[in-house]
């Protein structure tokens, strides 16, 4: 299983400064890309182009982009669809990253029909995941990552290919905030994420899991080194092409 290193740049950065950034990220990391990684970027919209062309002829190298709405096209304002994500060279989507769910008001429900929707499209879904601060603290960890995961995945066939679909586990309390998770803690959850996709789905045992939140250079190796961590979903030290090259490498 190939480790998936992503970058999510959110609200950050205009056409030029992505393709930039993906230009020097490429020649940072040169040929020493390990053949068990993929790098996946995932600019904002107005880059989405941009960037692809800076990964022409990079093999290992992904584009993504940061949502979709999912109807095929109509009177949607401010939305794009699957088709449009592919069409400007996406092969990868984010579905309820924390920041759609906690600041945009995304729900599970809602989220379903993205993820399959998105599939059903010919897109990779990363379904993103992860409690808040006050349901760790009243122990309810597993019972948010079961709904998450069993509401969210709920209309999707459970004989989905393995390489469709990507988990990524993002503790909310650990995103932007420098604060990660301890390893235990990360090791206990995605075990625990593993262990309800295999009851979920017929190859639950390799869809990848990823972890988010607060990941950089320093503490990337640690993390990508325990099972069943199949790579990250880093915000912030993904936005320079000198930290991002370093976790690619890690
Ligand atoms: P940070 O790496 O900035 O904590 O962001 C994580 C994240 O939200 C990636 O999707």
């Amino acid at each position: 299983m190939k480790k998936l290193m992503a970058a999510n740049w959110k609200m950050f950065k205009t056409w030029e400064e992505a393709r930039q950034t993906a230009r020097e990220l490429v020649v940072a990391v040169g040929s020493s890309l390990p053949g068990d990684r993929e790098v996946l970027l995932i600019p904002p919209f107005t880059a989405l182009r941009g960037v692809v062309e800076m990964l022409a002829g990079e093999d290992g190298y992904f584009l993504g982009g940061q949502n979709f709405y999912p109807e095929v096209q109509g009177a949607f304002t401010g939305e794009i669809s699957p088709d449009q994500l592919l069409d400007a060279g996406c092969t990868y989507a984010l579905v309820g990253h924390s920041e759609r769910r906690h600041v945009l008001g995304e729900k599970d429900d809602f989220l379903a029909r993205k993820v399959v929707f998105g599939l059903e499209k010919g897109l990779k879904i990363i379904l993103c995941i992860g409690e808040k601060i006050e349901e760790r603290k009243e122990g309810r960890i597993q019972e948010v990552l079961t709904r998450q995961l069993e509401m969210g995945l709920e209309k999707t066939d459970k004989d989905v290919p393995a390489m469709d679909l990507v988990v990524a586990y993002e503790p909310v309390w650990a995103i932007g905030t420098g604060e990660t998770a301890e390893l235990e803690d990360i090791s206990h959850a995605h075990g625990f994420i593993r262990s309800r996709l295999k009851e979920m789905l017929s190859q639950g045992d390799q869809v990848r899991i990823l972890y988010g939140g607060s990941v950089k250079p320093d503490n990337c190796q640690s993390i990508i080194g325990l099972d069943n961590v199949d790579g990250v979903l880093v915000g912030g030290a993904s936005l320079k092409a000198d930290s991002f090259s370093q976790i690619v490498l890690a």
